[in-house]
């Protein structure tokens, strides 16, 4: 965020209280952070506050009574190159939606030419009114990001959707808006992460060793460049920090089945990031296999290969990724599995590498396309992993 000019407009909310620690975030990040404040928001935290914290004096007003000083919103519009409005009350969102222009900070949203994202807040019953939703999908519409606010407990004690996004949420997403990725607004991806666990009986299972990481972080990357996801989750000690994502979590290789073939139709695309059993154990035991002096014999029946289903079942206009992993013929096996599975793109993890695939928090993969393209990367965070396969999702995007 080096040098960026964020705009911040904080309302009236109690969340304003976060806006400050939002203002130390960016500020650290190196953006120049200027404030805007309505009145209200005045009234739960103080313009001295924000005038510290962002090292500029804060505007209401559109001028000063005492000398007439005007503070220009056409200039301020100008001189951003994003406007984060947080936390956003459901007055200021309405207003916006409707073009009302009654304080600066609604004056300078209509002047500016810049991205604009708003972070909501506001009690569960208010957000998920259908005034105010329909304001912010208008809002959505015209190509202002809204950053969802996660289910949790409100001012009000009640538990629900409305409290505004955590602060590093909020620098994360204009992170991604300022570095002009956000490309993915109004597209619907399903990402399968985790493994699979197969019963035996009530309480044993047939598992791996995927921590769900890698899929997690593609999830998230799709969701901080403005796509709605569906996350299909088998059982991981990862969570989602990404409000927008909506997790779908399962257990065996045919929950995971059932879910991708019912939202893979509605999806632009899917990449098929778990670990799926390839086996299941015929029959599960009911209540607990005993211990015994003789060696018993569990019969594994295949499951279902729910890349290659999708692959099946996909229209022209969708695209599909899997991930192959190979102890051995490396290339030539993850280019069967491209076609055969008839996937658009493969990412090929090596078994032979320690630092990569399972259960580590680096990768190195190479990419290769349907069309023979094929690009080798180094050792990498999986976050920067994520970033390169959704790279290669938002080139397809551009094109369809
Ligand atoms: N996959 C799937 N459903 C399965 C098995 C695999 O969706 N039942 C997907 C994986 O998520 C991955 C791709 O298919 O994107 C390849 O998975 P991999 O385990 O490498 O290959 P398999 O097809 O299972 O073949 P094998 O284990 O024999 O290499």
């Amino acid at each position: 965020m080096n040098k960026k000019n964020i705009l911040l407009g904080v309302t009236g909310s109690i969340a304003a209280y976060k806006a400050a620690a939002l203002v130390r975030l960016l500020v650290k990040e190196g953006a120049e952070v200027k404030v805007l404040m309505t009145n209200a928001a005045k009234q739960f935290i103080t313009p001295l506050t924000m005038a510290t914290l962002s090292k500029h004096p804060v505007q209401v007003e559109f001028f000063d009574p005492e000398n007439g000083d005007w503070n220009s919103h056409v200039k301020l519009g100008l001189w951003a190159d994003v406007l984060l409005i947080a936390p956003a009350s459901a007055n200021t969102i309405g207003k916006m939606a409707c073009g009302i222009a009654d304080n600066l900070l609604l004056t300078t949203y209509l002047s500016a030419r810049c991205p604009v994202a708003v972070a909501p807040a506001m009690d569960m019953d208010m957000y998920a009114h259908v005034a105010h939703q329909q304001n912010l999908s208008l809002l959505r519409l015209r190509g202002v990001h809204v950053i969802e606010p996660p289910f949790g407990e409100l001012a009000s004690g009640l538990q629900g959707q409305g409290r505004m996004a955590e602060p590093e949420v909020i620098a994360r997403q204009a992170q991604a808006i300022l570095s002009k990725k956000v490309n993915l607004s109004g597209r619907h991806f399903l990402v399968t992460a985790g493994p699979t666990c197969e019963s035996i009986d009530a309480v044993r299972f047939i598992g791996n060793h995927s921590s769900g990481k890698m899929g997690y972080a593609i999830a998230e990357e799709l969701a901080w460049r403005g796509a709605r996801v569906s996350l299909i989750s088998g059982p991981v000690h990862v969570s989602v920090r990404h409000p927008g994502i909506a997790l779908y979590r399962v257990s065996s290789a045919q929950e995971m089945y059932e879910a991708a073939a019912r939202l893979f139709p509605d999806a632009d695309g899917a990449v098929m990031a778990a670990a799926v059993a390839d086996f299941t154990p015929e029959s599960r035991v009911e209540g607990k296999l005993k211990r015994g002096k003789s060696a018993i014999a569990i019969t594994l029946t295949p499951t279902k290969d729910i890349a290659a289903y999708l692959g099946s079942i996909k229209k022209k206009n969708q695209i599909l990724a899997g991930f192959a992993l190979e102890a051995d013929n490396e290339r030539t096996n993850a280019l069967k599995k491209l076609r055969e599975k008839k996937l658009d793109f493969i990412v090929l993890n090596s078994l032979t590498d320690p630092n990569a695939g399972f259960n580590v928090d680096t990768n190195r993969v190479c990419i290769m396309d349907k069309d023979g393209r094929e690009v080798a990367g180094e050792l990498k965070s999986k976050v920067e992993v994520a970033k390169d396969i959704v790279d290669k999702l938002s080139e397809w995007a551009a094109e369809h």
